[in-house]
């Protein structure tokens, strides 16, 4: 690892408007943990960085749809992420938010600096206004008909239904969704960072000085510098955020993904101040490593936008590393708030108490380093029953219940070693290079893999070595493979300490150990002959079918609420008389014979015992019914509807059908299952 001084390690802020789930959790915080809580072990002096994002326009919706102010909303969720990352040992030494006093300080001068030494230009535009509202709209108040697909619900700056990316501008019958109104176009001046000017430099401090960067983020970066840098604006005529301080700018505040980036400073500020540091090394001293932790939909802001703003103020340092993730998917299907497609951390542990590192561990195993990569329930049963209960808990339970049988719970001596226990020491020697070497270069997953190695090693040296047969003719032989294990079982403890924190606290307790230090691990002395471990207990439980299954039926739920508030209602049909309705001769009837209508999808050729004829009806249900299922079925059918000729087949009549949105197809069936030709009415 190059040397550097200190590490200022941030992670990125999220918006305080919904909780968070295992998507962030994967994507970010527990790669950032895991680095922090390494580097830690090495004694280096880092700090680690996190917040809520409490500005920008969803959370002033947020707030609008439910009646409270914004300050309510980020109040509520900043509460509720915080616990949530505490919960889960995200090791922050500071978590604030960017509606702290200090931060529109910090901001607030940032902006001025730059204002005050031309750093940007101002531009007059025009944006739609709500007369009525007397506002200027943000892209998200603004909804009207694309232009590409019709769709009458698009938003201004994305079309959901096509996925068209557009500006207000583009929409057909723009209104604003504050007051219905139809704004109008007016002038307004904003403040812009020349990004173009900046575009050489960026070119090559990126693409040249920074080719170890991931090649997800590297990429990202190159298609955006090779498409061509424009200026962008840096403030929003909006009410809620850090105002913008100049003259004349009242209405006006500074857009979020400028304000957000520089409460990565202000609570550095909070932090050094609250422990009587000097912030100030941290951010400006070329010998400090930054480094961004962040997901894929981050990386324009924290690879070109923020540096280009660093640069523009001139005191700081840029980022050395920024390793962002792609996105984590949860059973195939997108993660998505509004859906409820999601594990939440606040629900996880209510349902698996206690288990945060099982979700840390199967996060860390599935993480979306390279590409979008999925979480399964399933995959985490699996993960937990045949790696961490069967491999890593089942290693540190018999070590440490074999050292209290036969030990009474001290630590025997080592004694001579055999060529096996040479080669397991070697092996227990390597690994700590090999975690290094993954961590240092983000490769998260394949650091722990190169740990579970380690407990892999163990628990093979004890079946390979079977000390409880052994114990009957060789006791001294005993004694060192004990002595082996249970040094295993301690650099367990240390291996693990990044990824699996509770674990490791656990393994300290059962071996009455206090924590080493990262440079201790591969040594075979961390326990003294004669040292006394405490009473052993589980560390991993088996995760039983069911519960698996209460999760997937939960989602289940999540899937059904969807599909019904995606059902648009069929709008309803015009009144008719009395009369009109007792013209149809409706009658229960069952199906006798049915068969596919060939070289068609949909429509099965049925045979129908009406009470009073067999008729033939065609019937469109085939997407829905098989024809062999369906003999016998008691239906409801429309007799007096006038013959049509249907592929050839004359139809004489109609299966009653109820229809939901996706198109499927159920019989009207009577619920007392009563003889054919029964009347409906
Ligand atoms: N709130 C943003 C998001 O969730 C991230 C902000 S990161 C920071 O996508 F740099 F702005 F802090
Ligand atoms: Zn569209």
């Amino acid at each position: 690892m190059s040397d550097f001084k200190r590490y200022t390690v941030t992670s990125a802020l999220p918006y305080a408007n919904g909780p968070v789930h295992i998507g962030h959790l994967a994507g970010v915080y527990i790669p950032a943990d895991i680095y922090v809580r390494y580097l830690r072990g090495k004694g280096k002096d880092v700090v680690f960085i996190g917040g809520s994002d409490e500005h920008g326009v969803p959370i002033t919706i947020k707030a609008r749809n439910e009646g409270i102010t914004p300050q309510d909303v980020v109040d509520k969720y900043h509460g509720i992420i915080k616990k949530s990352f505490g919960e889960f040992g995200i090791s922050f030494d500071v978590y604030s938010r960017t509606t702290s006093e200090t931060h529109h300080k910090t901001a607030s001068e940032f902006f001025k600096k730059l204002h005050a030494e031309g750093k940007f230009i101002e531009k007059t535009s025009e944006q739609y206004y709500d007369e009525e509202a007397k506002q200027f709209l943000a892209d998200r108040y603004i909804m009207g008909t694309c232009p590409h697909c019709n769709n009458e619900e698009a938003y201004g700056d994305q079309c959901e239904k096509c996925g068209t990316s557009l500006s207000p501008l583009d929409l057909i019958n723009p209104k604003s969704t504050l007051s219905g109104s139809k704004p109008v176009k007016k002038e307004t001046k904003h403040w812009y960072l020349p990004l173009d000017k900046d575009e050489e430099f960026l070119k090559q401090w990126i693409l040249e000085d920074h080719k170890e960067w991931k090649p997800n983020v590297y990429g990202q970066c190159k298609s955006w510098l090779d498409s061509g840098l424009h200026p962008r604006a840096v403030s929003r005529d909006l009410s809620w955020g850090v105002p913008v301080p100049v003259e004349g700018a009242d209405g006006k505040v500074l857009y979020v993904w400028f304000d957000a980036p520089i409460g990565y400073i202000s609570n550095t500020i909070e932090w050094a101040a609250a422990k009587g540091k000097d912030w100030k090394p941290y951010w400006q001293d070329k010998e400090s490593k930054l480094v961004h932790f962040i997901g894929k939909d981050n990386i324009v802001f924290h690879c070109i936008i923020f540096p280009s703003m660093l640069k523009a103020h001139g005191d700081y340092i840029l980022p050395d590393n920024v390793p962002g993730n792609e996105f984590l998917n949860l059973e195939n299907d997108k993660i998505s708030t509004s859906k409820n497609w999601a594990v939440w951390l606040h629900e996880y542990l209510v349902d698996f108490p206690e288990k945060q590192d099982v979700l840390r561990y199967v996060l860390a195993a599935n993480m979306p380093e390279s590409k979008d990569n999925d979480f399964t329930w399933k995959d985490f049963q699996a993960r937990n029953n045949n790696e961490l209960v069967a491999i890593f808990g089942n290693f540190v339970n018999r070590s440490a219940v074999l050292t209290q049988k036969y030990y009474d719970g001290k630590v025997p001596a080592l004694g001579e070693l055999s060529n096996y226990d040479k080669e397991t020491i070697t092996e227990l020697e390597s690994i700590k290079g090999k975690i290094e070497k993954s961590l240092e270069t983000f490769r998260f997953r394949e650091a722990l893999k190169e740990a579970m190695a380690l407990a892999r090693l163990g628990n093979k040296y004890l079946a390979d070595t079977e000390p409880w047969k052994v114990v009957k003719i060789d006791t001294v032989r005993v004694e060192t493979i004990m002595n082996i294990s249970l040094q295993i079982t301690a650099n367990l403890s240390i291996a693990f300490e990044p990824f699996l924190p509770f674990t490791t606290e656990k393994i300290r307790t059962i071996l009455n150990i206090d924590k080493f230090n990262w440079e201790q691990l591969g040594a075979t002395d961390l326990l003294p002959a004669g040292h006394v471990v405490a009473k052993p207990f589980l560390l991993f439980d088996k995760i039983e079918d069911a519960e698996i299954e209460a999760q997937m039926n939960k989602l289940l739920e999540s899937k059904k609420l969807n599909e019904a508030k995606n059902s648009v209602a069929t709008p309803a049909k015009a009144e008719m008389t009395f009369d009109d309705f007792t013209k149809l001769d409706i009658r229960t009837g069952t199906i006798l014979e049915a068969e596919k209508v060939p070289k068609t999808k949909k429509l099965l050729k049925l045979l129908v015992d009406t009470g009073i004829d067999k008729r033939t009806v065609v019937s469109g249900i085939a997407e829905s019914y098989k024809a062999e299922d369906i003999i016998g079925k008691k239906v409801s059918i429309l007799l007096n509807l006038a013959p049509r000729k249907i592929k050839g087949i004359e139809s004489q009549g109609m299966i009653l059908m109820a229809e939901n949105h996706n198109g499927e197809l159920g019989f009207i069936s009577n619920e007392k299952d009563f003889n054919s030709g029964s009347v409906i009415s």
